[in-house]
């Protein structure tokens, strides 16, 4: 067979698998993009591993020059945000005004910021003085883009812990922290103000970290279970993220706001932890963030809200060395810095022509090819519960399907295929 025949016999190949699967395709999924660590690829390899994982929502924890640039005409949304160190100064609206000018209003529209999280989980560092410059913070910002008329392409939020609830289980007893009340309160009332949604950051790993003999490991890791019904609502859960978010529905609902948009903007489970860290495991933070990114593609709301659109943000898109705290801190990543997975997670690397391993450990050999991945990964696939990308730098077609994951190598001349399950 000649090269040309070979050439186009895996173009008809991956055509075929593209009609085949394009009814079942994958929504788009968001990353946090942390940056604390000495050791990560520079914003420009970013980008095509962003979008080799079929991401095009990418969250910061500030407005890092070089990453936004990095993602002029890329497509991908960012939120960018404002650390916490910086809310004091945000009191003075000047200064608001030329935070906004600089960090956002400079990049657009080449880069599509879309949103600005002013502070992460400010209310539970229990420090009043922090807590306070929030609002005022959040008021200013915003009133600097509505100064420079772009408070309708880019909203004003901020990221709670799942912490801020006193309680949480079952979901429909869901309350805020009473002395947070009044302050979350304020917040909501200016989320409906202003049009912009109430982001948690939620780990379910957390919870089962805490108490591994109480909490079913399936549960957290949305694998097969008996789940928990609500005795007040009746509502069925089998995960305890969906558990969480209708948690913080049933508290918002408590303070008087029922139909408040809820997102999470990280949630993620580690691969790796100190000894004491039970369940911090390459394997379940595979499961944890491969059906949580199947859940993702089902465009499936919470039990409570069905229709909600829950715009996940994954923690987190690399292992960060310099976080300081227990090991697992360390470890939530989907990839290393070298830009190969940290587990077999379905996506393909930054180096994916050579280095990386499939979960089976017998991938073929594939050439040298493109040095740039192209992603495959339509937004509007209605009836989805699967997902997949094509990886023209390691030749790979990979397709996501309930817990099946199937990897198709396509070499010169020759395809193989391997079948996974999780
Ligand atoms: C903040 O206070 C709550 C109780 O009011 C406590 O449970 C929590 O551990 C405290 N958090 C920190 C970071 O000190
Ligand atoms: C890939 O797997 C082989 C054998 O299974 C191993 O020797 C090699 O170190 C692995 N490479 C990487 C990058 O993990």
């Amino acid at each position: 067979m000649s090269t040309m025949d070979s050439i186009i016999n895996i173009l008809y190949a991956s055509l075929i698998l593209v009609f085949l699967f394009s009814t079942v395709m994958a929504t788009s999924i968001g990353i946090n993009y942390g940056q604390i660590a000495d050791n990560l690829p520079p914003p420009e390899k970013v980008v095509p591993l962003v979008k080799s994982m079929g991401a095009n929502r990418v969250k910061l924890y500030d407005a890092d020059p070089h990453v936004l640039k990095a993602f002029a005409n890329s497509g991908v949304e960012f939120i960018v945000s404002l650390g916490n160190e910086y809310l004091s100064d945000m009191k003075d609206p000047a200064k608001a005004q030329a935070w906004v000018k600089t960090n956002v209003q400079a990049y657009l529209p080449a880069t599509k910021i879309t949103c600005i999280a002013v502070g992460n989980e400010v209310l539970t560092f229990n420090n009043t003085a922090l807590s306070d410059n929030l609002l005022p913070a959040m008021e200013n910002v915003y009133a600097a883009l509505v100064s420079m008329n772009l408070d309708k392409q880019v909203s004003v939020t901020t990221a709670h812990s799942v912490a801020i609830l006193e309680t949480s289980y079952p979901p429909s007893s869901g309350a805020f922290r009473r002395d947070l009340v009044s302050c979350v309160t304020q917040v909501v009332d200016f989320h409906c103000k202003t049009g912009s949604p109430f982001l948690i950051n939620a780990y379910p790993y957390f919870a089962y970290k805490a108490d591994p003999k109480q909490v079913q490991l399936d549960f957290v890791l949305f694998q097969p279970n008996q789940g928990i019904v609500d005795p007040v609502t009746n509502l069925h859960y089998d995960n305890m993220l969906f558990a969480q978010i209708d948690a913080v529905h049933s508290a918002l609902a408590s303070i008087g706001y029922k139909n408040v948009c809820v997102q999470i903007s990280e949630t993620g489970w580690p691969s790796k932890g100190d000894a004491d860290e039970l369940g911090a495991t390459p394997d379940n933070a595979r499961k944890y963030n491969c059906n949580l990114i199947k859940l993702v593609s089902q465009k499936k709301g919470t039990p409570l809200k069905p229709n909600s659109n829950l715009n996940i943000y994954v923690f987190a898109l690399f292992n960060e060395n310099l976080k300081p705290g227990p090991m697992s801190e360390r470890n939530y990543g989907l990839f290393k810095p070298d830009g190969t997975p940290s587990y077999p997670l379905g996506f393909s690397g930054i180096n994916s022509g050579g280095s990386t391993n499939s979960s089976s450990g017998n991938r073929p050999a594939t050439g040298g090819g493109s040095s740039t991945p192209a992603s495959w990964s339509p937004q509007d696939g209605s009836s989805s519960s699967g997902y997949m990308s094509i990886t023209s730098n390691s030749g790979r077609v990979l397709f996501c399907w309930k817990s099946w994951i199937l990897q198709l190598y396509i070499t010169v001349g020759s395809i193989s295929v391997l079948f996974s399950q999780l």
